[in-house]
């Protein structure tokens, strides 16, 4: 976008301000497809995570996405987004039985990563048809939190619980009928992708009536200019290759999935936020921001470098700052960065600010979340609204009277009760009751 654009837009809508630019999510979801167009059934699940507005998830079902989900209430996003439940595949990691089964009666594609729920589930519901989520034991993704196929990581059943596996679904009955990986994010050797998939393919030939194969995400987009990333050509020619030769060993036509989030909408993003202060100090110019990372902390999580424009003075000298926001700790988005001059005033934009940026928003420091827009033909539509002060008040209880002065209780007089505790048997509601 523009930078007349989005400075329109921050005038328009006040900053602090998400922007994601439709034509940008479009183009990156038609680079995937081509890139995979040897494939004769190919299928992008969506990954809700990265950025699940429902107008953004409404705007990929347009494009004929389909949605992957990790919680059921993200399954409830996309069926309110329209998605048809066959559509949607539910990979969840460490939740209750309860919730699986609350997803599979919606009628999303289940996806299992451990044993002890494939067991009872399979015992419950035989005919219910599951993907299951293999661990193959690779080291691939940007960094250690989002490594996530190696053999110390929570997630996944292991290659080496297969005889278990097969057990299981002999025993239950249950039908398997996808089987799916993810490996981690930000995943920069596609040989690394490659020698995985050889795992998954040679753990689908234990399974009779798979109906595709999940190779989950990870592509890794670039954060600046010649940055690395997953070439997307290269690896839909051998891997689009290698699937099809699969295929024919396996005797029926398979569709392939992927789930991106990252690829898709993380550089369609742009967060834009207004300078506060510019305070010189001894060693820094710092650049204090209306912003901090309640709003986006993946540079604090993560040691994410997003680029930093200052959209009010392009033409300016370049000079150094540390970017920093205003939470009451360490906060800072970027140090030593060359950035136009900067005044206070001024509005600072954020690069790949579409995935895990909203979503990993809060309201800590009680800040108000920030609004949404989405640029699409040329136009700004506002998709969700700044928060207000009733947003921090929704589902918070003041109990009447709860901090009144009682009188003391009598010496030797009535037995101490557990405040309002219920006596007897406290069941505690599940998630799912709740
Ligand atoms: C199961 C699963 N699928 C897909 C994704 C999306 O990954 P990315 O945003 O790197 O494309 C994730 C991200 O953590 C994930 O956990």
């Amino acid at each position: 976008m523009e930078n007349q654009q989005l400075l329109d837009i921050a005038q328009e809508f006040g900053a602090p301000v998400y922007v994601y630019d439709a034509g940008k999510i479009q183009s990156q979801y038609n680079r995937l497809t081509e890139a995979f167009s040897s494939v004769p059934r190919l299928k992008l699940n969506y990954a809700a995570k990265a950025l699940s507005n429902l107008s953004v998830l409404r705007y990929l079902k347009s494009l004929g996405s389909g949605l992957d989900t990790v919680s059921i209430q993200e399954v409830q996003l996309g069926l309110r987004a329209g998605f048809n439940p066959e559509d949607i595949i539910y990979t969840p990691n460490g939740v209750s039985l309860e919730e699986i089964e609350q997803a599979a009666a919606l009628g999303v594609q289940i996806n299992i990563d451990n044993l002890s729920i494939l067991e009872q589930f399979g015992h419950l519901h035989p005919k219910t048809p599951v993907c299951i989520r293999i661990n193959p034991h690779v080291m691939a993704g940007g960094n250690s939190n989002i490594s996530v196929g190696h053999i110390d990581s929570k997630f996944g059943i292991s290659i080496h619980q297969i005889p278990h596996l097969l057990r299981i679904v002999e025993l239950t009955g249950m039908h398997v009928n996808g089987i799916h990986m993810h490996t981690g994010s930000d995943i920069l050797d596609i040989d690394v992708f490659l020698y995985a998939s050889e795992i998954l393919f040679d753990t689908a030939k234990h399974f009779k009536e798979l109906e595709f194969i999940d190779f989950g995400s990870g592509f890794k987009v670039p954060y600046k200019e010649n940055d690395i990333q997953t070439n997307v050509g290269e690896l839909g020619q051998k891997l689009g290759g290698r699937f099809n030769a699969f295929c024919e060993e396996y005797g029926r036509p398979l569709t392939l999935s992927f789930e991106p989030g990252k690829f898709l909408v993380s550089e369609a993003g742009y967060f834009l936020a207004r300078v506060n202060v510019v305070k010189q100090t001894t060693s820094t110019v710092f650049a204090g921001i209306d912003s901090g990372f309640n709003h986006l902390i993946r540079p604090m999580l993560y040691g994410s470098q997003h680029e930093i424009h200052n959209l009010s003075n392009p033409e300016g000298k370049e000079r150094y700052y540390s970017v920093v926001g205003y939470i009451c700790e360490t906060d800072t988005f970027g140090s030593n960065r060359r950035i136009r001059e900067i005044s206070e005033g001024d509005i600072l934009c954020f690069r790949n600010a579409g995935a895990y940026c909203f979503t990993m928003a809060s309201n800590y420091n009680s800040r108000y979340r920030p609004a949404e827009v989405l640029w699409l033909d040329g136009k700004a539509h506002l998709i969700r609204e700044r928060e207000t002060f009733e947003d921090l008040l929704r589902g918070q209880v003041e109990v009447p009277d709860l901090f009144e002065a009682k009188p003391a209780a009598p010496v030797g007089g009535a037995q101490q009760t557990n405040g309002n505790r219920p006596k007897g048997n406290l069941k505690i509601k599940s998630a799912a009751e709740r």
